[in-house]
């Protein structure tokens, strides 16, 4: 199979270029040869992104199949142009043993679509108490370690997980969240908490536990991965401790880079998510934190809900936003149009940093990597439709947002898994 004609998004630089694949492989990145053939794809006026890559994806299954399925999250991820995606333990059973990550892996194959990996619960059920079955989940697949939705309660428990997973070689990616100061919360405290009288999530709750983690990283000299920074602050906290040297990398999510505490002011619960969205000083600090590498990469905490459980009053509603068909998007207008952000450093956000921060194969269009790749029409402007989504989850603010970026073909290992009809 030859894509020809595209602008390929190589490490540093965009070339107009024809990129043969053969036997699930790059086997040639060529200057644009004659159009044409059996096995072409005429991709004149597209981009070609190295496959993009969301570590921080929630499938809801086992046991939330109404929200969202393996099947369902997999056609979700390749029409937002994902070629690998990373699951997150809090299912039901907790993704705590080998047997779930075995299920997750069985279903995903059947689906077929892109690559799934699944992160193992940190404690068993995540209940905070004991330590989860590690090693037997390394060995059935897991890619990495989280107790996503809270934190370990328990600093030593902690530790002693962070010490325990370095020996399988695993790195726990930390949901960071005060318990005691996020204490029932729904929104970011401050203007628009008071307006509403919805109760606010101070910063500090977020940020007392991402120091908690740099310094457990730090003392124990351990690398460490926050999730979903959403604060000014907690960018200063990880920036500070990448000078001094701590192994530690971050990501954050589109909403935090897009929108701010403004959006709740009409009770609207598809924009209620955890940590909240915050305000303008947040927002421009978490665009800097990934100008200058402070924040690695992007993830979406693709976090599916029913109808059902955002359709209720703001303080019983779902924290959540489902997110893989418009992270690309939301991204490449944020980032590329609006701040400037070359090709190759918003590629690398989306895929070769996401990758290198666990260690998975992929992030680059080379000579011999797998023929993963995310082919899109960066000038075509579209308005997002949650009716439209093929995730079970149509929770989005972003519902009536135009934005610049559609993705035409999702392709993973040299195969065709999405195409825009
Ligand atoms: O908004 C969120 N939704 N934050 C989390 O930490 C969990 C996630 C979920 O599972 O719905
Ligand atoms: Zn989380
Ligand atoms: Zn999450």
């Amino acid at each position: 199979m030859i894509f020809q004609n595209a602008d390929v998004v190589l490490k540093d630089r965009l070339v107009r270029a024809d990129v043969t694949v053969e036997g699930g492989r790059i086997a040639a990145i060529s200057p644009c040869g004659e159009r044409g053939g059996a096995d072409a794809v005429d991709c004149t006026g597209l981009t070609i992104f190295p496959g993009l890559i969301d570590i921080h994806v929630h499938l809801r299954d086992p046991g939330f199949e109404k929200k969202e399925d393996i099947l369902s999250g997999s056609r979700a991820a390749v029409k937002g142009g994902f070629t690998q995606i990373c699951c997150m333990p809090n299912t039901t059973p907790v993704t705590d043993n080998k047997v779930v990550v075995t299920y997750i892996k069985a279903k995903a194959k059947e689906a077929d679509l892109c690559k799934i990996h699944p992160i193992g619960a940190i404690t068993e059920g995540q209940k905070g108490e004991t330590l989860a079955a590690i090693g037997a989940m390394k060995q059935a697949g897991a890619v990495a370690l989280s107790e996503d939705g809270k934190s370990v309660r328990n600093a030593k428990l902690m530790a002693n997980a962070m010490l325990y997973a370095s020996d399988f070689g695993l790195k726990c990616l930390c949901h960071c969240e005060d318990p005691d100061l996020s204490d029932g919360g729904v929104v970011h405290e401050g203007y628009y908490s008071t307006l509403t009288g919805l109760k606010g999530i101070i910063r500090a709750a977020e940020d007392v536990i991402i120091a908690r983690e740099l310094c457990l990283a730090e003392s124990l000299s351990i690398p460490v991965h926050i999730c979903h920074v959403s604060t000014y602050s907690g960018v200063g906290l990880i920036r500070a401790a990448k000078e001094r040297g701590v192994k530690v990398t971050a990501e954050t999510c589109p909403h935090y880079i897009t929108l701010t505490d403004e959006v709740i002011k009409d009770f609207d619960t598809n924009a209620k998510v955890n940590p909240p969205v915050r305000e303008e000083r947040d927002r421009l600090a978490l665009i800097e934190g990934l100008r200058d590498g402070t924040i690695d990469c992007i993830a979406s905490d693709h976090a599916p809900h029913h109808r059902d459980d955002k359709n209720v009053e703001f303080d019983l509603a779902a924290f959540g936003i489902s997110g893989l068909e418009t992270s690309f998007a939301l991204c490449y207008t944020e980032l590329v149009k609006k701040n400037a952000f070359s090709l190759p450093k918003f590629a690398a956000l989306m895929s070769a940093n996401p990758a290198a921060v666990l260690g998975l194969e992929g992030g680059e269009i080379a000579v011999g990597a797998a023929a993963d790749l995310t082919i899109a029409d960066l000038n075509e402007k579209w308005t997002v439709d949650p009716a439209a989504f093929v995730s079970k989850g149509k929770n989005t603010p972003f519902a009536g947002m135009e934005v610049y970026g559609k993705v035409k073909y999702t392709v993973v290992d040299g195969q065709i898994k999405y195409e825009e009809k």
